[in-house]
């Protein structure tokens, strides 16, 4: 009876130093440079891959905000979609299941239409148009637009210009007559490609490779980084540079989340988020040019449309024009002329 107690005295006292000590090293383990807890563990959801410019834009930001609130915020930045596909973060956004994100705008204009304006096709002459108006009074207007829906626009990040990229060769507006093109999850983009005679087929980025592989369809669009980050370039081997669309992204943050921070800290990541998007853009240039260095090296046939080719394909785009402006033609052009 004695050696009983003995025995569960020691097994006791061993259970109580292996908490203790287990307590310690977890405290040790989660404790930051600062050698404080953080006081927010936050989500971050980007749905392309580790090394693409705006995931490394992602983690820019989360070390900024680490480092201006002395260890309080901390950012875990998931990639590869891991915290799921672009339109499944938004909704998880809308009640604080994610915290933050870098979205195409297109999904977002789902969620709020008006946003659709900024990713009308042939809207920007080139990259810098589309900054000028990014970075101006209209900008800042459309990031608040967001708060509709629960979300707060943080800043803007680039993602270049679309183009078109198929399994045939498209040099010509009547070369697309007929074929299935992916598009993102959004009418905008689905209309721009019935407005080209050609069927849309919605599919999320993840499964765009596979989608081409099995012939489901025929034709993607996307910007140069993209085509190589996911190695479209393996299955559709013709990519037309046709331009047809600039979709800015945003970084964003859950409306939740963000009435949860104090003002200070709200501006903290407000500045943080701005000071990403530069060094974003800049790493946007640098990776524009190596993934098409990266294609034209495996093989790709790159086709450039001529100028008057290219105006039959905006041309194309009237009917566009006329279901998403609304009563809004006087901000377009004000946007065109920007
Ligand atoms: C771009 C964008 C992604 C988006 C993708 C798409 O790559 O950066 O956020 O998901 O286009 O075509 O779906």
């Amino acid at each position: 009876m004695k050696k009983r107690l003995g025995y569960g005295l020691i097994f006791l006292s061993a259970l109580i130093i292996v908490i203790i000590v287990g307590g310690r090293l977890f405290f040790w383990a989660n404790k930051d440079v600062y050698g404080n807890m953080p006081e927010y563990v936050l989500l971050y959801a980007e749905n392309q891959t580790d090394d693409y410019p705006t995931t490394m834009g992602a983690r820019k930001f989360a070390d900024l905000v680490y480092v201006r609130s002395g260890g309080r915020i901390k950012i875990e930045v998931k990639c590869d979609a891991e915290l799921g596909s672009e339109m499944q973060v938004i909704e998880q956004l809308k009640f604080g299941g994610v915290s933050f994100a870098r979205v195409s705008l297109s999904q977002l204009a789902e969620f709020e239409p008006e946003m659709n304006i900024l990713q009308l096709p042939y809207l920007y002459k080139d990259s810098e148009h589309m900054w000028r108006v990014l970075d101006g009074e209209i900008g800042d207007d459309f990031l608040k637009k967001t708060s509709d829906i629960g979300i707060v626009g943080l800043s803007w990040y680039d993602a270049g210009a679309r183009n078109f990229y198929s399994t045939l060769p498209i040099r010509k507006l009547e070369d697309l007559e007929g074929l299935n093109i992916r598009v993102q999850e959004s009418d905008m983009m689905a209309d721009m490609v019935s407005a080209l005679l050609a069927n849309p087929v919605k599919i999320v980025y993840s499964d765009v490779y596979s989608a081409i592989e099995q012939g489901i369809v025929d034709c993607a669009e996307n910007n140069w980084p993209s085509y190589d980050a996911m190695k479209h370039y393996d299955v559709a081997r013709f990519y037309t540079v046709d331009e047809h669309t600039r979709v800015p992204e945003l970084q964003i943050c859950s409306k939740v989340i963000w009435d949860k921070l104090d003002e200070k800290d709200q501006q903290i990541i407000l500045d943080c988020a701005k000071e990403s998007s530069l060094y974003e853009r800049k790493l946007w240039q640098e990776s524009e040019k190596s993934s098409r260095e990266n294609a034209e090296k495996n093989g790709v046939t790159v086709i450039e449309l001529s100028e008057s080719e290219k105006a039959r394909f905006r041309n194309a785009m009237s009917t566009v024009y006329e279901k998403y402006c609304g009563n809004q033609m006087e901000l377009i052009n004000e946007i065109s002329e920007y």
